[in-house]
């Protein structure tokens, strides 16, 4: 992961690259760096383990300035967060380089570089790269002949920003299968691992694209492609507004997201839906055409985004009758595959830039698959750009790292796409007239749901102190289980699983006693005596139940006289997961603030896990 932030300006750059880190820190926060190049042309650099908030104030403690500059916010993969091994590295003061990505040949390159006497101050994988630069340049003299041959070098995943005291003004930054934007300004040019980044700063974006060599000055961008040949990259402007990007009122970016929720959802429906049904076209002009000869459909995913397509599985084969697989991308992508005929290539992913999952699509890609569709919520990203039918659940910017808002409009995209896959495969009308006019009342009652965040916060209490928690349902609710697992694990540090409810005496229930909440969701559903039958037998063991239904009623029982129960509205059955995800979301959210836990950036993780 990482977030890599560089620019080439008249103006100091120092604060601008701080204000860049601090949009990417979403990307990791385990240590930060800064190096310019000063008014002596020398190289100065500044590195802190922890946020960039410390680095902000190392750096009013001991302030340098310059032109030209890059910086970094780390998630560490190879070496401990400590300063010793933060970004930017240098080489014999002459060179500084930044790091996206993990390069995997790294031992092999370090035993070489010092046997030819370069030494090591880090645990890392990315200071051979600086190494390597500093060695070809004393060859060349030439800096872009250094960088390209050192890049050939490197195997792995990497987005490289480099400067050099010998050119000041000018900013190398190299792309392979890391994201990396060129952010073009007037009279100042940058480069940073996320649009985000920069946003104050420009709203003109190229995309780099794999193998892409960049040499910038404040005045001149020139892309070079893997065969040194000049090439054009097309300049994208953003419309997102720099407010995008600030809580606001809130006091965490998860609330806020939480809370954009209806909104979120609107937007995800928005052209893509009349009064009673799926507009056409809106996987794209080819989708129709691939659809109706779909056989069977692959959907891959990692974290909350699979749980999304777990949720569509059921979905798709109740909705389409077409057969539906649901993989983890990490699993896929390291296994022989029997792939199915006329199948049909999904990856699902907030950022589109999720290393297994991007991986897992370029493969799907020369599999022979009937076509490939990403789902994704940042525009730009590479799997937006790379499947053949780009789809964005426009979600709006989520910072957080646990993903709320964008998980709700994935689930809206794919109900979506279940429903055109049942048209295409000639399903009646009547069932889909039915089910859009529900999902367009889904917002209202997400909103409904948001006001009743006191009967949560209420329950949050109770949870405090505890150090486990079980999260059931059934049928299309059981994902939706595992993510109100993920997210209080992933927050409050409680842990948490996730079962089918049917499942629990197959194992869990052992775990059940007075002491552990048992959070479920109990709609009136088909599944609904099933459900009950489930929870007399945790409340047999003396478990406490916190009970998420539309039938109330039926909790009047003596023997779940002590549990408690929060009110949800009706809907279609086969909407329900998308209004039962959002209590949980509450409920992780308020156990964390009461834990006083990092809630926007939880310990060890990063947002985007661009690193397999
Ligand atoms: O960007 P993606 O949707 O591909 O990310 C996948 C997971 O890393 C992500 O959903 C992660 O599990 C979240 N932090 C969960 O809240």
């Amino acid at each position: 992961m990482c977030g890599i932030v560089g620019a080439v300006a008249k103006r100091p750059v120092a604060e601008l690259l701080i204000d860049g880190l601090k949009k990417l820190e979403y990307r990791g926060y385990d240590s930060a760096g800064i190096a310019m190049i000063d008014a002596e042309q020398q190289l100065k650099r500044l590195r802190v383990a922890g946020k960039v908030r410390e680095l902000e104030n190392a750096l009013h403690a001991h302030p340098f300035q310059g032109h030209t500059g890059i910086a970094h916010t780390r998630w560490a993969t190879h070496g401990a967060p400590s300063e010793k091994n933060a970004h930017p590295f240098t080489s014999h003061d002459e060179f500084a380089l930044v790091h996206n990505g993990i390069i995997e040949n790294h031992s092999l390159l370090r035993e070489q570089l010092q046997r030819d006497g370069y030494h090591f101050s880090s645990e890392t994988d990315t200071e051979v790269a600086v190494h390597l630069i500093h060695k070809n340049y004393l060859q060349t003299k030439d800096l872009l002949a250094a960088v390209r041959s050192a890049a050939s070098q490197l195997k792995g995943a990497y987005a490289l920003g480099i400067i050099s005291k010998w050119y000041p003004g000018r900013l190398i930054a190299v792309r392979q299968g890391s994201p990396l934007v060129i952010g073009k300004g007037l009279g100042e040019n940058f480069i940073a691992s996320d649009p985000l980044a920069l946003l104050s700063v420009t709203k003109q974006f190229i995309y780099l694209e794999d193998n892409d060599l960049a040499d910038v000055t404040i005045d001149s961008i020139r892309i070079y492609n893997q065969e040194q040949q000049v090439v054009h990259r097309e300049c994208h402007t953003l419309t997102i507004s720099h407010d995008a990007v600030e809580r606001g009122e809130y006091r965490h970016y998860m609330k806020k997201e939480i809370m954009e929720q209806p909104e979120a959802m609107a937007s995800c429906l928005e052209g893509r839906v009349a009064e009673d049904h799926v507009l056409p076209a809106i996987f794209g002009p080819k989708a129709e055409k691939i659809f109706s000869h779909v056989e069977h459909v692959q959907l891959i995913a990692c974290g909350t985004s699979y749980h999304a397509a777990m949720v569509t599985r059921y979905w798709i084969e109740s909705l389409a009758h077409v057969p539906c697989s649901v993989e983890i991308a990490s699993e896929f992508r390291y296994r022989e595959i029997a792939k199915p005929k006329n199948s049909l290539f999904v990856t699902l992913s907030q950022s589109g830039e999720t290393a297994d999952t991007l991986a897992a699509l370029r493969l799907a890609k020369k599999m022979d698959y009937l076509s490939t569709l990403a789902i994704c919520n940042v525009p730009g990203s590479s799997m937006i750009r790379e499947a053949d039918l780009p789809f964005l659940t426009r979600a709006g910017i989520e910072i957080g790292v646990a993903s709320t808002k964008a998980f709700v409009t994935q689930l809206t995209s794919l109900f979506l796409l279940a429903l055109v896959l049942r048209r295409s495969g000639g399903g009646d009308a009547a069932l889909e007239v039915e089910l859009v006019r529900q999902l367009r009342h889904v917002p209202a009652l997400v909103e409904e749901i948001l006001q009743q965040d006191v009967t949560i916060s209420n329950w949050a209490k109770t949870f405090m102190n505890k150090q486990h928690a079980l999260f059931i349902g059934r049928g299309t609710l059981y994902p939706i289980a595992l993510e109100g697992a993920l997210k209080m694990k992933e927050i409050s540090y409680i842990h948490a699983e996730g079962y089918p409810s049917g499942e629990l005496k197959h194992g869990p229930l052992a775990l059940v006693d007075n002491a552990i909440p048992v959070i479920t969701m109990v709609p009136g559903d088909a599944l609904l005596e099933k459900s009950l039958s489930n929870l007399q037998e945790v409340r047999a063991r003396g478990g406490r139940l916190y009970v998420l239904t539309d039938q109330a009623q039926l909790f009047q029982q003596d023997v779940f006289s002590d549990a408690q129960i929060m009110n949800m509205p009706s809907i279609h059955p086969l909407l329900n997961p998308i209004l039962y995800t959002v209590p949980l979301q509450l409920l992780a959210y308020h156990v964390a603030v009461l834990k006083g836990t990092d809630i926007d950036q939880p310990r060890n993780l990063a947002k985007s896990v661009t690193v397999e």
